[in-house]
Order: structure tokens, then C-alpha cells, then sequence
């Protein structure tokens, strides 16, 4: 591993979207590309951290020199996350669907003349809140994301102390933004200590910045 700051440290990092199934060939999914995520595995492994990088199926490889777990649904996403403990940190980036489908038929759905399919929903498991009260395992540092398109500090905010995180990285993707699947990112870091917004840069600057921070916060 690269000597650095994070020499020795192990962090997990989701990232990317989470696919749903209907049925063998249908999927519920989101617009997530994967591309902050792998950023931040990126500049946290080029710090000299271990990263496990856990993904779904996103649009932009993953990066060198991390362990990748690659994995569909949100309980695939959980299982993975809960087995790579212990770890020093956890960035939990991934687009996780909010619900599953009940009940996903083994066979394919066949259309029916005259009857439409109807879904049934059911929430999934909200991995950032089960590791943020997970006791004494617990990783010394857990950073979630809130994406949200207004009100973003008053959000984000209220995120971090209902899921019981350290850190929130809020960004606004109003779709005016361009932010969501573009390559640049305009996030507001809330702390304990309050809110920072960091200028518009990149998503590569953005990354960064925040596996700086976590350096800082891990010595
Ligand atoms: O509740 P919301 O989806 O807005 O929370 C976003 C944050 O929670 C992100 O860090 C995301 O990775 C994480 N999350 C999760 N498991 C879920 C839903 C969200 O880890 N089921």
C-alpha cells in the first residue's frame, strides 16, 4: 500500500445505485452513476488507506487498487458492508433504493392482454443508520450523503442526527444543477461543529478534499 496518512487505516466506501427486481429481467434502479464514490475510494486509497469498495452496478469502473465487493440489491449492499467490519471509517456514498419489491417473481412476468402488473413495495435496510448505531464495532468515523434539491443544511441536517452519522455530505441536485451524472459537485460538509459549503469543483476535487478531512479526523 502507498505510504500516507491513512497507512494502516481501513475504510469502506458504497458507492453507486442499487438494482431492484421485478423478476429475472426487470429491475428498479436510479439515475446514480458511481462516479463520487469511486472519486473518493480513489483519493482515500491514494492517501494510503485499504479501501473495501463496495458497488452496484454503476456506469464508471471501479478504481485501482481497492478491494471491490460488487453486489445488485440494497440487502446484498448491507450484507457486504456488515461483513467487511472492522473497520476505522465508512463513507456510505451509494444511491441505495429506499424500497424493494415484494415478493420479485422467479420467472419472468408475462404480458397479459387486458391485466397490468401491480408492485408492492417494502422498505429496504438503511444501511448508514445500522452502522452509525452499531455500539462498539461502530467505525470511529461514519460519513453519509444527503442528496436533496431544497432546503439542503436544514435537510442535511436533520439527516445527520436521525441516521446517527458523524458527518453529512449534502449536495443539491436540483436537475438545473447539472449534478447529478455530471462531473462536478457543490457540497455543504455538516459537522458537529455546523455547516461548510465548499466551493463548486470538481467531483475528483471534491473527493479530495474529504479523504483529506478524513485523514485529519482518523489521526
Ligand atoms: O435517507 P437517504 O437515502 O436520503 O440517506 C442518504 C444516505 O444514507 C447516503 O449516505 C446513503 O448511502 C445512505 N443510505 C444507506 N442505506 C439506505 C438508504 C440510504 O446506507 N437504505
Amino acid at each position: 500500500l502507498a505510504a500516507g496518512p491513512l497507512q494502516g487505516k481501513r475504510i469502506i466506501v458504497t458507492s453507486g445505485p442499487t438494482h431492484e427486481p421485478i423478476d429475472p429481467v426487470r429491475y428498479i434502479a436510479n439515475r446514480s452513476s458511481g462516479a463520487q464514490g469511486t472519486a473518493i475510494a480513489a483519493a482515500l486509497r491514494a492517501l494510503g488507506a485499504e479501501v473495501v469498495f463496495v458497488t452496484g452496478p454503476a456506469d464508471v469502473p471501479p478504481p485501482d487498487g481497492v478491494e471491490v465487493v460488487r453486489v445488485e440489491t440494497a440487502a446484498q449492499m448491507r450484507d457486504a458492508v456488515m461483513a467487511a467490519h472492522p473497520a476505522d471509517a465508512a463513507v456510505f456514498a451509494a444511491a441505495v433504493a429506499d424500497w424493494k419489491v415484494v415478493g420479485a417473481s422467479q420467472s419472468k412476468i408475462k404480458k397479459q392482454s387486458g391485466a397490468l402488473p401491480v408492485l408492492e413495495f417494502e422498505e429496504n435496510p438503511d444501511i448508514l443508520a445500522e452502522v452509525s448505531k452499531m455500539g462498539d464495532a461502530r467505525p470511529a468515523l461514519v460519513v453519509g450523503f444527503a442528496a436533496e434539491t431544497d432546503d439542503v443544511v436544514a435537510h442535511a441536517t436533520a439527516k445527520r442526527a436521525r441516521k446517527g452519522c458523524d458527518w453529512i455530505v449534502a449536495n443539491d441536485v436540483s436537475p438545473s444543477t447539472g449534478i447529478m451524472g455530471g462531473s462536478e459537485n457543490a457540497v455543504t460538509l455538516i459537522t458537529d461543529a455546523g455547516a461548510e459549503a465548499w466551493p463548486r469543483m470538481g467531483k475528483d476535487a471534491v473527493a479530495r478534499q474529504l479523504a483529506a478531512r478524513i485523514a485529519d479526523a482518523l489521526v
